[in-house]
């Protein structure tokens, strides 16, 4: 896993995993990119790789600013594509032109203060660090990469430092880019709205600019800050990918744009529409790591590769040694409830074999609507007499552990907390407060006004053990200011590090606490969130047809043992649709899996099916949670069935859910190919008594057979039979 340096090429070579990453160093100090891709091994001289010339009525030279592919290109100097670093100077003008300095090459990696990023130690990873200068701005530039031994992935990021006299602001100050020599990608970005995360869009690279970005103050319902290409004719077993992902939980921006010479880049990273950086002299700014991913075998590849890279480098160890199946009354009661309701959950709950209750919003200050009590983390006692206490104490009378909903980022205008402090809240003097789900944001960007807040939490948490957190929140930023804040420019960002900072102090204080993220369902379902929270609500939509969308989008990157999903009641709250409960289950068992729902409404049939569920998932858990992730697609798939599974690692044994959506009339039996076995050895399915070896079920398929109804499901176990 060596990074090094050729001095006699110029030329950087970062190499792990089946990758290799390379940057050239030009004689004027510009760095430029080279090459990402699959492993070149002992690195030949690929300097062609730079297409280094002069272009007609362009910037002068034979190695061109507009045509060179750059490390971290900056606007001014005559790269007229997209750039990552736009600078201000004190008179207003626009330029930036970074030339290399010195370089250092470090074991391990050095974390960027107060973001979350990869993590790995000095075994498992090398960084390089690249300081760069423009000395006519006084800008010092330090690009972090680092690569992690067996994966794929180059995690970069930058940190300024500006030396100057007289201010001057990045309006533009992005995490990196990615470039590539031509524009023969598919771009797979990942789309939506609320109750519709995360749908998987495809569409051609065209000559021009391509972007996704959030403005909602979090990564967003609208897009997620992750881009797959895909060389175009490429599938879900083979051609190259990469991905861009973005460790970050706010605004943001991503494009790719397909330059006038046909080649492509990628730029990502904090969003310049809504946020630039004032930098005032001897100031340091620390900026997000993108994670770079390249697969050589295709999209399934490259799913597997990030799984693998994430749940090593960046989900932290769950607290529980297996995910809880956890019953979450939000469905159950929205904010109807008292202790003698919930305990009629929890005890059937407990009776069919979970592990934990987790209560909703709804259970402090007098909130029985969404209209008030944010900000006043203190027990409604009307609805709870004897407090958290009483309730977890009635839970683990039955064997269940407790977790709790919050939204401390919140603040209802209705509660002690706002009548106190009616200028805590995000605003700007002057202007109208937008109401968002009838509520304001805290200003958490104000340490008086986290602490605050933070406190109140801290002393509930202290008065009952809870072993799990739901961190909510529920609107977008408006009006994104405050008094408190000393530069508002930069508002955006800062509000992200505040929120970063709390959830940080919640793990130094909560260890044995895990933590799930949640935002209006899925709208921060981002890489920077995953370092935080082990799992996180993907969506509000429960309903196991929408979620077959929205898991798969979601698991494109994110491992399915991080998205929340649970079984709920029918109709479903959100589409009105009745999905029979064993489709319910198939469905939710493909993430933490848990139940969203009254057991004591529930008909007796599914009833009784609770207990088996629950051993089923507890018997799989490790196998969905650590397995190879596979999408299944077949050309005997009929309209949008759904089919994906999970292999273990040793190829021992594997789990595959399949849904019909709709019934066709006048169809074949169904056969689905099922890629990632071994293919010689013999699986048994568990409930078919079937045997097949994995070529067979590769080549030829699995005989699923006649459906006959919508929302029809199967779920098949695969053993490897002794040789
Ligand atoms: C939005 C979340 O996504 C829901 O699961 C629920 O917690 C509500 N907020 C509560 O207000």
């Amino acid at each position: 896993m060596p990074i090094r340096f050729d001095g006699t090429q110029s030329v950087f070579t970062l190499q792990a995993g089946s990758m290799c990453y390379l940057i050239k160093l030009l004689e004027d100090g510009r760095l430029c990119h080279l090459y990402y891709g699959a492993d070149l091994g002992d690195v030949p001289s690929v300097d062609y790789l730079l297409r280094a010339c002069g272009t007609g009525y362009s910037v002068d030279g034979e190695q061109s600013p507009s045509i060179m592919p750059m490390e971290y290109p900056s606007f001014g100097t005559g790269d007229l594509r997209e750039s990552c670093l736009i600078a201000r100077n004190h008179l207003g003008q626009y330029c930036a032109d970074l030339r290399f300095q010195s370089y250092e090459i470090l074991p391990g990696k050095p974390m960027p203060t107060g973001l979350p990023a990869l993590f790995a130690d000095g075994d498992d990873c090398e960084t390089l660090v690249l300081l760069c200068e423009d000395s006519a701005l006084g800008l010092e530039a330090k690009l972090f990469y680092s690569v992690l031994r067996g994966h794929n992935a180059v995690a970069r990021r930058v940190e300024f430092r500006y030396t100057g006299e007289l201010p001057v602001t990045l309006t533009r100050a992005f995490s990196g880019c990615l470039e590539l020599p031509d524009d023969g990608y598919e771009l797979l970005t990942f789309h939506g709205a609320w109750a519709r995360e995360r749908t998987l869009h495809r569409a051609a690279l065209n000559p021009g600019r391509q972007g996704i970005f959030s403005h909602s103050g979090g990564s967003g319902h609208v897009h997620n800050p992750l881009m797959v290409l895909q060389r175009s004719g490429g599938g879900e077993d083979f051609g190259q990918c990469y991905a861009a992902n973005l460790v970050y939980s706010g605004n943001f921006a991503a494009t790719v744009e397909v330059s006038h010479m046909g080649t492509a880049r990628v730029v990502m990273g904090v969003d310049s529409d809504t946020c630039s950086f004032p930098m005032t002299k001897g100031e340091t700014l620390v900026l997000p790591e993108l994670v770079l991913f390249y697969a050589e075998g295709g999209l399934g590849d490259l799913t597997r590769g990030i799984h693998d890279l994430y749940r090593e480098h960046l989900v932290r160890k769950s607290p529980f040694a297996k995910r809880p199946v956890l019953i979450n009354n939000w469905e159950a009661t929205y904010f109807d409830f008292d202790q003698q309701k919930l305990e009629g959950i929890i005890k059937e709950a407990a009776h069919a074999g979970m592990d934990l209750f987790v209560l909703d919003d709804g259970w402090f200050g007098h909130r029985d609507d969404d209209g008030s009590s944010l900000g006043d983390w203190f027990v409604n006692t009307r609805k709870l007499p004897n407090g958290l206490q009483g309730l977890s104490a009635s839970a683990s009378s039955y064997g269940m552990k407790l977790g709790l909903w919050v939204e401390p980022e919140s603040i209802s205008e209705d509660s002690e907390l706002y009548r106190a402090h009616p200028d805590w809240c995000i605003h700007i003097p002057g202007r109208e407060r937008t109401r968002s789900r009838r509520q304001l944001l805290a200003d958490i960007t104000r340490p008086e006004v986290r602490d605050a807040i933070y406190t109140q939490i801290k002393s509930v948490l202290e008065s009952a053990p809870v072993c799990y957190v739901k961190w909510d929140m529920n609107r977008p930023v408006t009006e994104p200011g405050g008094v408190g804040a000393g530069r508002q420019e930069r508002f955006a960002f800062d509000y992200i590090l505040a929120l970063y900072e709390m959830m940080e102090r919640l793990h130094k204080d909560f260890p044995e606490i895990l933590l799930e993220g949640c935002s209006a369902g899925g709208a921060r379902f981002d890489p920077g969130m995953l370092y935080y929270c082990p799992q996180i609500w993907a969506s509000d939509n429960t309903d196991a047809s929408a979620r077959l969308d929205i898991q798969l989008g979601t698991a494109f990157a994110y491992p399915v043992c991080t998205i929340g999903s649970h079984v709920s009641m029918v109709p479903n709250h959100q589409t009105g649709r009745e999905i029979p409960m064993e489709t319910r289950f198939a469905v939710a068992l493909c993430g933490t899996f848990g139940y969203e729902l009254d057991p004591g409404r529930l008909s007796q049939k599914e009833l009784e099916q609770l207990p088996e569920q629950i051993a089923f998932f507890n018997r799989y858990e490790s196998l969905i949670a650590q397995g190879d992730y596979y999408r299944f697609y077949s050309p005997a798939n009929q309209g949008d069935d759904c089919c994906f599974g999970f292999i273990a690692k040793d190829k021992r044994q594997g789990l595959v859910v399949f849904v019909q959506r709709c019934r066709q009339a006048n169809v074949l039996p169904k056969v689905v190919r099922l890629t990632g076995f071994a293919p010689k050895t013999r699986y048994q399915e568990r409930f078919t008594g079937g045997i097949y070896t994995g070529a067979a079920l590769c080549h030829a398929g699995f005989p699923l057979g006649a459906f006959h109804n919508d929302f029809e499901s199967r779920i098949l176990v695969f053993d490897a039979l002794e040789s």
